[in-house]
């Protein structure tokens, strides 16, 4: 506390804020908020844990805790996955001016942090990163298999930022808050990989510095990195290279269209050979059923995996989804058709056309009606 020039009195916000992300960690939470507490012993802080609504009862947990210590908060949030927007949305919450990302499972270091804030504020540094591979650090008993992924998402990782960063997909670090404040808009936010994103969102090369720490085994719950991480990875990629304007998620419906005309066709072909040309009305009405459903069902696993509808809302997901895209299709041969009977676009461009008004509005439409994303996070 101290006084304010009025006179009142006013309380200054904590030198360090602790983010960390946690989805179904209601078995380690306790004991990492009370880990965190002694590790940050003498110093001004406060812990921000962002949870998206854990089944688990992680939030509620956290929030018995935060009653007895209001350095502690809890951001509840429902409806919504995903690391990378989590930490964002926690570094956010906060007036400090330095923010520390920290998984929630334990298997960061966190005695590792107020060496990790002497070093940015002695240094002047814009970053520190907690690292498993300068010397000292490690990942304890990882397979092969999971040490040769993480090698080589790492060196992809490198070409990306074009910095000499051994560790780009580690999790942990401490960055000063007007890093993150002036490359917020610019942060793809899709995934796992922050770190990452803010070096290549920054727009400057970022004074860093990476510090040693050994990465724990997980002794409880089970860790998040599935199969959908990878695709998540490789958009937040394509999202860096072709810039903010074009969605991530288009990207990936398009993707998923193109593949949907293999499978349209994969479904035709038989028919019509098995049937004769007189199948075709019907062989190419299947198709297009076949096509759109197993679309919907992509689309949902990839390109909405953080807002993936389950259960009874599958049935009217995929009857939004077909009803949307005939009314594209339509729209979609009417344009083609008006342009190609102009006749100043040849065949080539019209059917183009056609085909990109179709895909914005299948897009456009799904994405409101089909997927319904809370609007903080379109
Ligand atoms: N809010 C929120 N939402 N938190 C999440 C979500 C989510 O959708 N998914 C995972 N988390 C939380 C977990 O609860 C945990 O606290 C932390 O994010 C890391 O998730 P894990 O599932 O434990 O990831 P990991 O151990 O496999 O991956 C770690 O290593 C990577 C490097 O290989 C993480 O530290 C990554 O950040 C790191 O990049
Ligand atoms: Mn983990």
């Amino acid at each position: 506390m101290r006084d304010a020039p009025s006179g009142d009195i006013i309380c200054r916000p904590p030198d360090l804020a602790l983010i960390v992300p946690t989805y179904k960690e209601a078995d380690t939470v306790e004991e990492m908020v009370r880990r965190v507490t002694s590790a940050l012993d003498g110093l001004d802080w406060e812990l921000i844990v962002v949870d998206d609504d854990s089944p688990d009862g992680t939030a509620e947990r956290v929030r018995a805790m935060a009653r007895r210590d209001p350095r502690i908060r809890v951001i509840q949030r429902v409806g919504r996955r995903g690391l990378s927007s989590a930490c964002i949305e926690g570094m956010l919450a906060t007036s400090a001016p330095f923010l520390a990302v920290m998984d929630g499972d334990l298997q960061h270091d966190e005695s590792l942090l107020p060496r990790m804030l002497r070093t940015i504020e002695e240094e002047s540094l814009d970053i520190v990163v907690g690292s498993r591979y300068v010397d000292g650090g490690g990942v304890g008993d990882w397979t092969a298999r999971r040490r040769s992924m993480s090698r080589l998402a790492t060196r992809i990782g490198q070409r990306l930022i074009h910095a000499e960063l051994q560790d780009p997909m580690s999790g942990f670090f401490l960055v000063r808050a007007a890093v993150i404040q002036s490359c917020v808009r610019r942060l793809s936010g899709v995934g796992f990989k922050i770190l990452l994103d803010i070096f290549a969102s920054a727009g400057r090369p970022l004074r860093f510095r990476e510090l040693p720490y050994t990465f724990r085994e997980r002794h409880a719950g089970s860790s998040k990195l599935d199969k959908a991480v990878l695709w998540e990875y490789l958009l937040m990629l394509v999202q860096k290279l072709i810039g903010p304007l074009i969605p991530v998620r288009f990207i990936a419906f398009s993707l998923i269209g193109g593949l949907g005309v293999l499978v349209h066709m994969m479904v035709l072909w038989p028919i019509l050979s098995l049937f004769g040309d007189t199948a075709f009305l019907a062989g190419q009405t299947a198709a297009t059923l076949v096509a759109m459903t197993s679309n919907f069902f992509l689309n949902n696993l990839l390109t909405y995996s953080d807002m993936r509808l389950r259960g009874r809302q599958l049935l009217w997901g995929w009857f939004s989804f077909v009803l949307t895209c005939s009314i594209g299709a339509l729209a979609n041969v009417g344009i083609a058709n008006h342009l190609f009977q102009e006749g100043h676009s040849g065949w080539f461009l019209s059917a183009l056309a056609g085909i990109l008004v179709g895909a914005v509005w299948n897009y456009a439409v799904t994405a409101v009606y089909t997927w319904k994303r809370p609007a903080a996070a379109r």
